[in-house]
């Protein structure tokens, strides 16, 4: 008899997503969303062939070195610096993730989040709930012009390219950007694009977009001195990772009034707030979740499983994060 591959579901999803794993594989799903310790998580997964993970569980080689049947983690998540990729690597386990699905959605989400720091939105609204408002005035909460200005996009992947589409064509903004590699001619052009240099993106940009993916060279990619090269008035979003930005620098020049603005999905260190960005008025914060819309997430948790189907049955992932030539 062939046992079917053993597979942990490690936060509470979808049920239906979990009910078609559940025709593949043996599965055990974390229904009560227990938030587990890493030696939590290695002894659940002791036993497991594989793993649907979220951002949140780190797998490391402390991790793998318990887990000796582990052969795929298949995260639901298009970022995936959860991933210790050179320990996966050497154990032989392959990691996927969930790209594309989730691109249009994200990108409408930094573009909302953008508009919302731009035009005070949040801090209105603090205002107005407090009883504040007695009066008209002309200043009141005046805040930055979206379109006509210019956006600065960090990171030029799917996402930043379709915020850049959106900034162009929709917003007729100047887009520049700044990435590891040039976009293609062709890409440019359909995003409205010019690349630049990430010293004239702080320089010129009236809004500073952050979508690039989160590693030990991105790492404060953002921080005083960055801050300190940007217009006093323009904002700066992101909706990439927390650690990318240097958020306590980010609080000084937001109290200091160095940048005006800022609007924040992401955090150092999340779900923990630096405390100073608690206090300032002039930033948006909100608890990460760019993708979060109930189409998309199931997209996410499907494609995910799909990876895990894909693997067991095929023998390849739809959509692994390393060289598919490490599947077990
Ligand atoms: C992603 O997909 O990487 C989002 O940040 C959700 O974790």
């Amino acid at each position: 008899m062939t046992t079917q591959p053993r597979i942990l579901v490690a936060r509470r999803i979808f049920p239906e997503v979990v009910q078609r794993l559940a025709q593949h594989f043996e599965v055990q799903a974390n229904d009560a969303d227990l938030a587990w310790t890493p030696a939590e998580l290695a002894a659940q997964l002791a036993d497991k062939d594989g793993a649907l993970t979220t951002g949140s569980q780190r797998i490391d080689a402390a991790l793998l070195a318990a887990c000796p049947r582990l052969k795929i983690v298949a995260n639901m998540a298009v970022g995936y610096n959860n991933f210790d990729l050179p320990a996966m690597t050497a154990a032989g386990v392959l990691g996927s993730n969930t790209p594309d699905v989730l691109t249009e959605t994200t990108a409408d989400f930094g573009f909302a989040l953008l508009m919302a720091t731009a035009r005070r939105m949040t801090e209105s609204e603090h205002f107005l709930r407090a009883g504040l408002w007695q009066s008209w005035s002309y200043d009141m909460f005046a805040g930055a012009e979206v379109h006509g200005s210019t956006l600065g996009i960090l990171g030029m992947g799917r996402i930043g390219q379709g915020i850049a589409r959106r900034g162009a064509h929709g917003f007729g903004m100047r887009v520049i950007y700044h990435n590891r590699s040039r976009l293609a001619p062709e890409l440019e052009a359909q995003c409205g694009a010019q690349y630049v240099s990430k010293d004239e993106l702080l320089a010129q940009a009236d809004h500073l977009m952050l979508v690039l993916p989160y590693s030990a060279q991105s790492h404060h990619a953002i921080g005083a001195a960055e801050l300190a090269r940007m217009k006093p008035s323009a904002t700066l979003v992101n909706i990439a990772r927390g650690g990318i930005v240097d958020d306590a620098a980010l609080a000084q020049a937001l109290r200091q009034r160095r940048i005006a603005a800022a609007g924040l999905d992401v955090f150092e260190g999340e779900p923990a707030v630096h405390p100073e960005l608690l206090q300032v008025p002039n930033v948006v914060l909100t608890p990460h979740i760019a993708s979060a819309t109930l189409p998309t997430r199931l997209a996410m948790a499907n494609l995910a499983a799909d990876n895990l189907i894909a693997f067991f049955e095929q023998g390849r992932a739809l959509t692994p994060v390393h060289a598919p030539t490490l599947q077990k």
